[in-house]
């Protein structure tokens, strides 16, 4: 019961801020992780708190419908924080090219959310890690048709949008 309580005071306090964050920063040296940055300055702002990195993430698109995409947030963020903070992505991360894409875009790495749950529900222990294999193992491939050896290969200039322009530059 106290976990309910404590979880419902957590999650119903729609005054959190980046105010907290600082204060959260004052009481642990541990890695800190800002999830579900969308915008640059709020990036900008948690690397001044000394945020050590951030999820890129529009939590699944869960929260607010016809949200900015996270993949489409992720260059101007990477542009502005990259260099000074770890950056990682997640929603609708579902095969090899979405790694790849999200990698080429800036990305350190991505997370999954749904996939791995889907694997649990069907096929509990074994069902995650066929979903991580698969994504893994499709990762790869996509890697190896895009002539990248190496992740460090997987750069913007790798991309085009569909009407031909590149992506880079
Ligand atoms: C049932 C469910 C509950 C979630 N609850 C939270 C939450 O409490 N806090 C949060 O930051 N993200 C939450 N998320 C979002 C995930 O952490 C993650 O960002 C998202 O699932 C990634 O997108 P994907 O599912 O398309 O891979 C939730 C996602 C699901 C499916």
């Amino acid at each position: 019961m106290a976990a309910v309580q404590r979880f419902i005071r957590t999650f119903s306090k729609t005054s959190l801020d980046l105010d907290d964050v600082a204060s959260l920063r004052e009481h642990t040296r541990l890695p800190l992780l800002l999830k579900g940055v969308l915008h640059a300055d709020d990036a900008r702002r948690a690397a001044d708190l000394g945020v050590d990195g951030i999820v890129v993430s529009n939590h699944g698109g869960r929260r607010v419908d016809g949200a900015l995409g996270a993949l489409d947030a992720l260059p101007t963020i990477v542009e502005a924080v990259g260099e000074r903070m770890t950056v990682l992505m997640d929603s609708g991360v579902r095969t090899g090219a979405d790694v790849f894409r999200a990698l080429a875009l800036g990305a350190q790495a991505v997370c999954l959310g749904r996939p791995y749950v889907y694997g649990l529900a069907l096929a509990g222990r074994r069902g995650v890690r066929e979903v991580i294999d698969n994504l893994v193992a499709a990762f790869e491939l996509t890697m190896a048709l895009s002539g990248c050896r190496t992740v460090a290969d997987i750069t913007a200039e790798r991309l085009v949008r569909a009407d031909g322009r590149p992506v880079a530059g």
